[in-house]
């Protein structure tokens, strides 16, 4: 059973999200420039990957929370072009920067708003899928975000949240910590002038949770259903969280339907599989396998 925090905690977390509001008000300008630059373009695919698993009906609507610069929005929309887009973002100078890139009849699509995440401006069940992308890391805490995205889905909908894995984890023979302690921050600094922001990046990444906490705390948020995949040696992991809804089984023939040749299927457990043990869990196989 999950206690409620203290009062001192939901100052300290309201402080947090001032801070974080503040921090990427500051490097809104340089923010995709260093994403796309940092990652080597990887970030692109990332979040390619991200829309393509949130599945939502035609004509639906899709939650982007922390949408930032809209880029995740903007994937969504590439593939599911019939959709609308709630950008939901603390952040305004994120999304005005954004904002920007809506031309073309995009603005009909892809509504752009300031919102808390633990509290979110919309109705139950009134979304389709919800995406967030390297968002879920600076929402403290992260079960009443969890919590406020499974309320405002529809059943079935799904939850799709790409993030970096923890950096607690050496990957390749802690070439990736190196980079994340060093090179990020540097990197940060030169270009944007704030490398307490890039360090701030680097610390969060540390101390996030493993895919397989991350996996169970959904399953205390609620989620009926729940998997993981591991991309580029587990840097970084794309987790999906199922509402509960009348359609699972025939979501899991689309998706093995949808997969590439050569892509691993994507793996799931309920709260009735072993896989919820602390030992042997699924997405072991998907993390040696890549
Ligand atoms: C690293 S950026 C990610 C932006 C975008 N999703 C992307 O893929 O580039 C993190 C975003 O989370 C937003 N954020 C942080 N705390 C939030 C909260 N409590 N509610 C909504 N957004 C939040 C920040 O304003 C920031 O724009």
């Amino acid at each position: 059973m999950q206690r409620s925090p203290t009062q001192e905690e939901s100052q300290r977390d309201q402080l947090h999200g001032r801070q974080v509001a503040a921090m990427f008000g500051r490097i809104a300008r340089w923010y995709d420039f260093l994403n796309h630059t940092l990652s080597l373009g990887l970030d692109i695919y990332w979040r390619w990957r991200l829309a393509r698993v949130a599945l939502p009906k035609p004509g639906g609507v899709v939650l982007d929370l922390a949408a930032g610069t809209l880029d995740v929005s903007l994937a969504l929309l590439r593939q599911y072009p019939n959709i609308r887009v709630a950008a939901v973002d603390y952040t305004l100078p994120m999304l005005a920067r954004g904002k920007l890139k809506l031309t073309g009849g995009l603005e009909e699509r892809i509504l752009p708003a300031q919102g808390d995440g633990r509290l979110l401006p919309l109705p139950d069940e009134s979304m389709d899928a919800a995406t967030i992308a390297f968002g879920i890391r600076n929402i403290r805490p992260r079960m009443a975000a969890h919590k406020e995205v499974l309320r405002c889905l529809k059943p079935g909908g799904r939850f799709c949240i790409l993030e970096f894995g923890t950096g607690r984890r050496k990957v390749w023979g802690g070439l990736y910590n190196f980079y994340l302690d060093k090179v990020l921050p540097g990197v940060g600094r030169l270009f944007s002038g704030d490398r307490a922001a890039y360090r701030y990046l680097a610390e969060t990444i540390r101390e996030f949770p493993d895919e397989r906490q991350l996996s169970r705390e959904l399953m205390d948020a609620g989620y009926a259903r729940v998997f993981h995949v591991a991309m580029l040696s587990g840097i970084v992991y794309l987790h999906v969280a199922e509402k509960m809804g009348p359609e699972q089984p025939k979501r899991e023939r689309q998706e093995r339907d949808a997969a590439p040749l050569g892509e691993p299927p994507l793996r799931c457990f309920t709260p009735l599989d072993p896989g919820l043990a602390p030992h042997a869990e699924p997405g072991d196989e998907e993390e040696s396998g890549r």
